[in-house]
């Protein structure tokens, strides 16, 4: 197999785009498909003052990566969940990266919020992507930025817009958006450069650009049902990931009500906030609030 490009040997077939590439030439096409995608749905600004959250896994190194490669300036957020070896080795990986692209490294630690992850008993996935966003606008805002980009892909948005649907939890399913404009002077911009990019593209440019990255899942994640139905798809109909997240944009949206916390002052659904609530379970270990 050739490359389409150049004609050296093809590393790679990509079957949404009918496309045999050598290295070099995939490593080009990738950095063209996310600047393309920022530029066309306006995700990032050169001139603004960008956090990246890394967790070490391949998607939010190859974020870090590729937004280097296209002269994005950002400083790096990694959030030290308190999970055993999986949280160290992650964190050794965002370490790593730090040092090959140059971009300095903030790191917090669930714990000064009074838990970590193997503390918490029940709904572990939510509860921890419940601190992780908390964190994420914390910190940004309390630092003077002014957007948070996350390594959500392709598969992790038609995933959770499936599920929330067929859950009919509309609301939550609207935010699924490549970038969110604060709604209050709490609320830092949110953006996800990769949004339509898939996790194997990902992959692909993190191992041919020999990234380092943490494999594995996290010991506390469920069996990813949704995300397998939608490579299931894919594997039937490919193109379909990146055709339905873009569908996705197309959707009316409406605006949401603003409330505060009354304990720690940050956004709200309710009178206290969901992080407030999971604190005071473990408010026993806390420094206080
Ligand atoms: P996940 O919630 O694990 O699917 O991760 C989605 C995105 O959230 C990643 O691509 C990262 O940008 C960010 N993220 C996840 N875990 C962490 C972490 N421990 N520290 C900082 N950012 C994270
Ligand atoms: Fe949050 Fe595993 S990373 S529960
Ligand atoms: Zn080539």
């Amino acid at each position: 197999m050739k490359c389409k490009k150049c004609g050296k040997r093809a590393v790679t077939s990509l079957r949404a785009y009918r496309l045999s590439l050598c290295g070099d030439c995939y490593l080009d096409f990738y950095r063209r498909l996310v600047e393309r995608s920022i530029n066309k749905y306006k995700i990032l600004k050169k001139e603004e003052k960008i956090l990246l959250a890394v967790s070490g896994g391949k998607d939010s190194s190859a974020m870090a990566s590729v937004l280097s490669d296209l002269g994005f300036e950002f400083e790096m957020l990694y959030i030290d969940l308190g999970i055993g070896d999986y949280s160290r080795e992650s964190k050794e990986k965002v370490e790593e990266l730090s040092r090959i692209l140059s971009a300095k490294l903030n790191v917090v630690e669930l714990k000064e919020y009074g838990f970590t992850i193997p503390q918490v008993r029940g709904r572990v996935c939510s509860i921890c992507g419940n601190a992780k966003r908390y964190i994420m606008n914390r910190f940004a805002r309390e630092n003077g930025f002014e957007v948070v980009a996350t390594g959500h892909t392709a598969e992790d948005i038609a995933s959770f817009y499936l599920k929330n649907i067929a859950g009919n939890q509309q609301a939550f399913a609207e935010k699924l958006l490549p970038r969110i404009e604060p709604f209050d002077a709490k609320v830092v911009a949110k953006a996800r450069p990769l949004f339509e990019i898939s996790e194997k593209e990902n992959m692909l440019y993190t191992i041919i650009k020999g990234i380092p990255f943490k494999s594995g899942e996290c010991p506390y994640a469920p069996k990813p049902e949704w995300k397998e139905i939608v490579y299931d798809i894919e594997l039937r109909k490919p193109g379909f990931t990146k055709n339905f997240v873009r569908g996705l944009l197309n959707r009316d949206r409406k605006p949401m009500e603003t409330r505060y916390c009354s304990i720690c002052g940050e956004i709200s659904s309710g009178e206290v906030c969901s992080f407030c609530k999971i604190r005071m379970r473990f408010s026993s270990q806390s420094k206080g609030f």
